[in-house]
């Protein structure tokens, strides 16, 4: 019954992660391609009274007209809409997804015995220790003298990723090491919200009411971490969904694969910011394609070796009933999973034998599943499982 309750909390805070996230994610989005397509205001008195900006859009029936002031309008309008607990909910939906599946369930999810020998303590305090770490180091970066230069900055910025996908990836299950990856930078960007952006709009605001002009330092430094935010989006939405795909965090170099692709995705942001601001080069969408493509010929499965001994369906059997039906069954006995996870079950020869190339997937090809190898499943046992696929027809 616990397990069930759990299970549906996890449905719902997953759900609500989702929508908060696209909420800001979303919004977001939207205003870095509203402000990178502004034009001079028509009007010359819109210019006057102090608008930089304008842009004209239609959308759901009805046409809008935006305008961005150069700094603050004269006087306040009566109602100014903030964006910020799109941020905020997101962080928290998320945190507490993460505590939910990773912490309490940290030694399914989080440890891997064969990456490091983690007690359940140390690990979620090492995880928080990241989390909490990620922010300290950035925000340090950020206010030393570093930030002045943009190259050297993002080289640095780039280093600091690398080593955290390094070192996450060497302390934890492949799946959580990504997810882990994703909060701390998920982290660093609600940070930048909570600590600098929206405090520095409070101060416009504060300016604005007391009719002075806003201090310029706030909009730059604002600037430095939104622009920072723009390209961690893409990177954050791989690893977010990154735990479907066993191919790449589960792979020995899983590190090098997570370094690869946030690359490549910040390459496409900086392609599609590059693109609204009317800069037609296509150089960073080509190198983010070659590099997914790299990418993905090295992921390419090699054909393991199984021995060609032959061996029975019964030995097969033996090995799934004991490894395996624990949780994948219609009546799965481990106390985490009151369903079979994903609904795949091995209850009768036909499931097994309709199941067979995604059993040969996970336990010879990417090793994830007995997930956390919590049924010690032996490598005798994945050589059982390679043999019969190969006998299938199966694998080269
Ligand atoms: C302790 C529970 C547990 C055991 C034991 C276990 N699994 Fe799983 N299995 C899971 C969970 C949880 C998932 C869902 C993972 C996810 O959310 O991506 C899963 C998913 C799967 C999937 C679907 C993967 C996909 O993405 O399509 C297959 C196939 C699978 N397991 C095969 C096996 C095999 C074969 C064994 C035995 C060698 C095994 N599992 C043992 C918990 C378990």
């Amino acid at each position: 019954m616990e397990a069930f309750l759990l299970d549906w909390l996890n449905i719902l805070v997953r759900w609500l992660h989702f929508v908060t996230g696209i909420a800001w994610i979303g919004s977001s989005l939207y205003f870095i391609w509203l402000d990178n397509h502004l034009e001079a205001p028509r009007e010359p008195a819109d210019s006057q009274k102090g608008v930089g900006g304008e842009l004209w859009s239609v959308h759901g029936g009805g046409f809008y007209h935006a305008q961005k002031y150069r700094t603050s309008p004269t006087t306040l309008p009566e109602h100014l809409h903030w964006f910020k607990w799109e941020a905020y909910s997101t962080w928290l939906s998320g945190i507490f997804l993460l505590g939910l599946v990773y912490f309490l369930g940290a030694e399914i999810y989080l440890i891997d015995r064969s990456v490091a020998d983690l007690s359940v303590v140390a690990a979620i305090s090492i995880a928080i220790g990241f989390i909490v770490g990620g922010w300290v180091v950035y925000d340090l970066m950020c206010k030393s003298p570093l930030a002045g230069n943009d190259r050297l900055f993002g080289l640095a910025l780039l280093l600091l990723c690398a080593a955290l996908a390094w070192g996450l990836c060497h302390l934890f299950s492949g799946r959580a090491a990504y997810i882990l990856f994703g909060a701390t930078l998920g982290t660093i960007m609600v940070a930048n919200v909570f600590f600098v952006i929206i405090p520095g709009q409070r101060k416009m605001v504060e300016s604005a009411e007391r009719g002075e002009a806003p201090d310029p330092a706030h909009g730059v430094r604002a600037k430095l971490r939104s622009v920072h935010n723009t390209y961690f989006t893409l990177p954050v939405l791989f690893v977010m969904t990154s735990n479907h795909y066993a191919m790449t965090y589960s792979h020995e170099y899983n590190w090098a694969v997570l370094i690869g692709i946030s690359i490549a995705g910040a390459l496409i942001r900086i392609y599609f910011v590059a693109r609204h601001k009317g800069d037609a080069s296509k150089v960073p969408a080509v190198l983010a394609v070659l590099l997914l493509v790299i990418i993905a010929a090295l992921l390419t499965p090699q054909s393991k070796t199984a021995s060609t001994e032959s061996v029975t369906f019964l030995q097969v059997q033996n090995v799934i009933n004991a490894r395996c039906t624990s949780c994948h069954s219609s009546a799965p006995v481990h106390p985490a999973f009151p369903a079979a996870p994903l609904g795949v079950m091995f209850d009768s020869d036909e499931q097994i034998l309709a199941e067979a190339d995604r059993i040969y997937q996970q336990t010879v090809v990417t090793r994830v599943m007995p997930i956390g190898n919590l049924t010690a499943m032996t490598d005798e046992e994945r050589q059982i499982i390679a043999s019969w696929y190969q006998s299938l027809g199966g694998a080269e």
